[in-house]
């Protein structure tokens, strides 16, 4: 897996990287999603979200390719009396077999060139009704030393969004100035998309 190896080391420090608590953003939109259906969670390293909403009586899956943030997932899921269903595989070779209610994803830096096939997949496993929501690092993140990737292919444009999703509802795809403080990892003034996408 070409993420994983990069991830890992990331993620072989003491510490959680991104901290533990759940983005604020994603936090902010918990009223869109319904206990009733299942929360996939993309990209989520080491649990930060998908440990918060499986706390709150959700039906947390979580996919990763860095086996290394998953065991360190499960082990803060034991250590607050809780349950995540993990999976160790790259979004790009993910194969989506079950329907959700709600899908997430914090800076999940996928390339470019591979978007439209995962977004296509989130559309296709999203149910009826049911939300994508996320934040991701924009390319204007590039003025700022606050976190994320160096290489513009890694990073957003609202069009990015904006030009997908044709089965859905875009309530919000904005870029906006936030100051993070997630962890190690993500701290201080930083450029971000945030998208709240319904699928009809
Ligand atoms: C910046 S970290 C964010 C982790 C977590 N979402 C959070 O906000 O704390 C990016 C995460 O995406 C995962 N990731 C990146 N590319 C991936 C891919 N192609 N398939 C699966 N996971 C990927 C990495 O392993 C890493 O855990």
């Amino acid at each position: 897996m070409e993420q994983q190896e990069f991830w890992n080391k990331k993620f072989s420090r003491d510490g959680y990287l991104y901290g533990k608590k759940p983005n604020t953003f994603i936090e902010s939109c918990a009223g869109n999603f319904k206990k009733a259906h299942r929360f996939l969670c993309l990209g989520e390293g080491e649990g930060r979200n998908a440990i918060y909403f499986a706390k709150r009586g959700f039906e947390v899956a979580a996919i990763d390719a860095s086996d290394i943030a998953l065991k360190k997932l499960e082990t803060f899921a034991k250590e607050e009396e809780t349950y995540v269903k993990t999976r160790c595989v790259d979004l790009n070779e993910w194969i989506p077999k079950k329907k959700y209610g709600s899908i997430i994803a914090s800076y999940l830096h996928m390339y470019k060139k591979d978007r439209e096939a995962l977004f296509e997949k989130i559309d296709s496993c999203l149910k009826e009704g049911g939300f994508f929501i996320g934040e991701f690092f924009s390319v204007n993140q590039l003025n700022y030393e606050s976190g994320g990737p160096k290489d513009i292919d890694l990073l957003y444009t609202v069009d990015d969004f904006e030009n997908f999703f044709p089965n859905c509802r875009k309530h919000k795809v904005e870029e906006v100035e936030i100051e993070l403080d997630e962890g190690k990892g993500h701290r201080g003034k930083a450029s971000v998309i945030r998208v709240i996408i319904q699928k009809n």
